[in-house]
């Protein structure tokens, strides 16, 4: 029997995925195969297991990949004209480049190159600014996973107190203006927060996107909380060698939340579930079809 206070995120992945790979047959159909391009530039282990997952779980969708190695020496301009031909080429209606990048490349500059509607991380200025102001973009995909296994668990969002720690472009910021979209009263918490514990222990929905390990306590989370746990941080033990943990001091958190996500096998496994939903949801747009409601 599943613990039905943990919040199965591979589980909820999965049916994601299988949700994506319907909508995928069904496009295919009409003769519309979604394709995702993702760019690796250099060797970083993290993101070479990330690119490899990637490329398994859009084929198992029934999309197409398009995977681009470049290597470590690669410079800004070659970066970016490998950008434009994606951008120009129809089949692809995704487009992710790895991050993080050598430090000869500007990140910013990559980004700002990138298509809007082939931005299927949601990191383009265009896209943060349909968040912000309510229109319909590509939103980020650790957040909107967050927000679906937020909305798993509590019925109605709006008028509920959120609080978000950590105010990052990739997730913080988005996961708050999500939030907010929801009807929900949203604090954003930082490190400059004064009396984080009492700002939290208000909320009826906590996020948690620091990266730092455990630091998020039992008593900082109000009875029948929904605690959602974005953190992946690798700690040491006793015995040499290491495990993973969340922001969230786990096992202080449990006796006190209503709904809890574990690390790893909660938020993780949604952000390339979610990656392949935009990737649909992005070439649904490009030939101006709705994107089919199961989708969210
Ligand atoms: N590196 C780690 N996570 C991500 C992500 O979601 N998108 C991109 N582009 N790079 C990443």
């Amino acid at each position: 029997m599943s613990d039905p206070k943990i919040i199965d995120g591979k589980a909820f992945a999965q049916d994601l995925r299988a949700r994506v790979a319907g909508a995928v047959k069904a496009l295919a159909e009409g003769g519309l195969v979604p394709g995702l391009a993702v760019v690796l530039v250099g060797e970083n282990p993290a993101s070479q297991v990330y690119v490899r997952n990637k490329a398994k779980q859009t084929a198992e969708c029934f999309m197409r990949s398009f995977e681009h190695k470049l290597p470590d020496t690669t410079g800004q301009a070659e970066l970016l004209a490998l950008v434009a031909k994606l951008n120009a080429d129809p089949a692809v209606h995704g487009i992710l480049v790895q991050l993080p990048l050598p430090k000869q490349i500007d990140p910013q500059a990559v980004i700002d190159a990138i298509d809007p509607a082939k931005d299927v991380d949601g990191f383009h200025v265009i896209n943060a600014g349909k968040l912000a102001t309510g229109g319909r973009g590509l939103v980020p995909c650790t957040p909107l996973g967050c927000l679906m296994l937020i909305k798993s668990r509590v019925g109605e969002l709006s008028g509920k107190r959120a609080i978000v720690l950590g105010r990052s472009n990739i997730v913080g910021k988005p996961m708050a203006q999500l939030l907010l979209a929801e009807d929900c009263t949203v604090t954003i918490a930082h490190s400059k927060t004064r009396d984080l514990p009492a700002e939290c222990r208000r909320a009826e929905i906590v996020v948690a996107a620091v990266g730092r390990a455990e630091m998020v306590r039992g008593d900082w989370i109000a009875p029948g909380a929904v605690v959602i746990d974005v953190g992946i941080n690798r700690v040491p033990t006793p015995d040499g060698k290491t495990r993973l943990v969340g922001d969230v001091a786990f096992a202080e958190a449990y006796p006190h939340a209503g709904a809890i996500t574990p690390v790893p096998g909660g938020v993780g496994p949604m952000t390339i579930a979610v990656l392949l939903r935009n990737t649909v949801v992005a070439a649904c747009r490009s030939h101006a079809l709705a994107v089919p409601g199961f989708l969210d």
